[in-house]
């Protein structure tokens, strides 16, 4: 496993290796079995795989979160080599955004709703620097994980409107045995936040019950979610969506597939999971 800091050895490996096929899995770091799953799909499926490593700062819309994220960049480059990954990407800031740095890849109306209207500027930051990485690393594929079922939604616009000649493989939500997803922010919950995090999970679930038993309007489906969740006096609700897969806008009637979503802090940790349910 090669690893680098700088862009120009970067383009020289991947220039060097034209004729093989590549796998991207971008990432902040503080791997967990969620990242893992995307690396073990993309070592399945490519001859080579690349990993990059950067938080990226200007997708941090709470500069307290950006503080918090953890940073584990020994263990994860530990467990990349155990997994044969051939190439990581682990840059400095200055590295990403010189200090002239002044272009940024907008998507439009997918990126106002659910995270983005209560996380102003956080695609536009996601965005910017996955087509930078897209740019640089040129793969075939890029793994990308459904747990941030919107992330991947945007970007698959950018690839489409773009047209980067990139194939997006979601890969499912890895969850604990309890059903937490797996997040890279769920180290920094307390051990009474961590047990009260499930109630993520368990909103999720009895969404989904109501709509297999028949519940038509999204309102009654959102109430008992809120419900649950309301029960744990950790946790605080950013939202909770009922919405079309395609645009993401919310619903009234649910009609066919639909997305239920949600943010939750539990004390200030910021929380999301979601479920595709098919009607
Ligand atoms: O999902 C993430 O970890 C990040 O948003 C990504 C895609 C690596 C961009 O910084």
């Amino acid at each position: 496993m090669q690893t680098f800091q700088d862009i120009e050895n970067i383009r020289k490996i991947r220039a060097a290796e034209q004729s093989k096929t590549w796998g991207l899995v971008p990432t902040m770091g503080a791997l967990h079995e969620g990242h893992m799953s995307l690396v073990r799909r993309a070592r399945a499926e490519n001859e080579r795989v690349a990993v990059s490593i950067f938080v990226n700062p200007i997708q941090f819309n709470n500069p307290d979160d950006l503080e918090k994220y953890p940073r584990t960049v020994e263990r994860d480059l530990m467990l990349l080599e155990d997994e044969d990954v051939d190439l990581v990407w682990t840059p400095p800031k200055e590295i990403v955004y010189p200090p002239r740095f002044q272009t940024h890849v907008a998507v439009e109306k997918i990126t106002q709703v659910l995270e983005g209207a209560t996380r102003p500027g956080h695609f536009l930051g996601v965005t910017t620097v996955v087509a930078k990485l897209f740019n640089m690393f040129q793969p075939h594929r890029a793994y990308l994980g459904q747990k941030d079922y919107q992330q991947l939604a945007v970007i698959r616009q950018m690839v489409n409107d773009l047209n980067f000649p990139i194939e997006l493989v979601p890969c499912p939500i890895v969850r604990e045995a309890d059903g937490l997803a797996m997040s890279s922010r769920n180290v920094n919950l307390s051990a009474e936040g961590r047990q009260q995090a499930t109630c993520l999970y368990q909103s999720l679930v009895r969404g989904k019950e109501l709509i297999d038993a028949g519940e038509r309007t999204a309102t009654n489906v959102r109430r008992e979610m809120t419900d649950i969740v309301l029960k744990h006096d950790r946790a605080t609700i950013d939202y909770i969506s009922i919405a079309n897969p395609d645009n993401l806008n919310e619903l009234e009637t649910i009609e066919r597939k639909v997305l239920i979503s949600m943010a939750v802090f539990i004390d200030s940790v910021r929380l999301i999971d979601n479920m595709e349910v098919e009607v």
